[in-house]
């Protein structure tokens, strides 16, 4: 049912149609998570600010989040801002900012019309006051929606997250004893989702910088050299198509291999 949701709304006949034809319904990531970078190399290209590259990678953001929701993925997590984006100059850092709260004010609807639940993730509480009330707002008024999760990760850094959550574990009274990897779990930003499946990283580079270090020890990671601004449907279904013909094996060993080995 979500690949027709997915279809109804490509035009019949273009080469998005037939690589959406190809996904297997079945076999879809559950959650994908994606390093939107490139921007600032897109407007360059152009001879245009960096911040053009930003205000650009807004429709992306908005495909994207449309394609995966009806295509019936679980979990969207898109990485817009990290701990590291502040020492950016001041006026790009309040664009993206600015952007950010543009979104939220005008892609709400599109939140509610496909059901989709946003949350926050990384530091929030750090962020001007504005904009942590945009981004309340809207978590607010999609918490009861129970189509895609749709996370943002704004002040985002993997360590950050792990020393947090080490924190937490700690003043909840966690022993060494009783914490294991499912605990520990309990207490990252993403308490209660399952780890992302595929990982795409746009702009061709090969680094995971710092995004989700926990949660992807066993992601499929698929990078393209696509700048975000460009990145759309298109790409989203290349990266899911890539990720079906992989062998996810979790450090086990091939299925045909285990069959002949006898392996249960
Ligand atoms: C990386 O490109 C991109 C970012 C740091 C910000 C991504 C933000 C957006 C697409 C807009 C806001 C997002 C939402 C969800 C509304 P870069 O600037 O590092 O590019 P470069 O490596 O080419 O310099």
């Amino acid at each position: 049912m979500p690949l027709e949701t997915l279809l109804a709304w490509i035009p019949p006949g273009s080469p998005d149609e037939a690589l959406a034809r190809q996904v297997d319904g079945e076999r879809l990531p559950v959650h994908i998570a994606i390093i939107m970078d490139g921007n600032g190399r897109w407007a360059a290209r152009r001879h245009l600010p960096r911040v053009e590259g930003h205000r650009a990678g807004i429709d992306s953001v908005r495909d994207t989040v449309e394609t995966a929701a009806r295509l019936g993925i679980g979990v969207l997590t898109l990485w817009a801002f990290s701990v590291d984006n502040w020492k950016r100059p001041r006026g790009e850092v309040n664009t993206l900012m600015r952007l950010l709260k543009r979104y939220l004010r005008l892609e709400l609807g599109t939140l509610m019309t496909h059901n989709i639940r946003f949350r926050v993730i990384g530091r929030a509480d750090e962020l001007a006051s504005d904009v942590q009330r945009e981004l309340s707002a809207a978590e607010a008024r999609t918490a009861g929606n129970t189509g895609m999760l749709f996370n943002i990760a704004l002040n985002y850094g993997g360590r950050a997250e792990i020393i947090e959550a080490v924190r937490r574990a700690m003043a909840a009274g966690v022993t060494p004893e009783s914490l294991d990897e499912q605990r520990f779990s309990e207490f990252l930003y993403t308490a209660g989702q399952p780890d992302p499946d595929l990982l795409i990283r746009t702009s061709g580079e090969m680094r995971l910088s710092n995004f989700l270090l926990w949660q992807i020890a066993y992601s499929e990671i698929w990078v393209t050299d696509t700048f975000w601004p460009d990145f759309r449907r298109r790409h989203l279904l290349e990266a899911i198509l890539a990720f079906q013909k992989r062998d996810r094996r979790y450090g086990g060993i091939k299925a045909p291999a285990a069959v002949a080995l006898g392996v249960k």
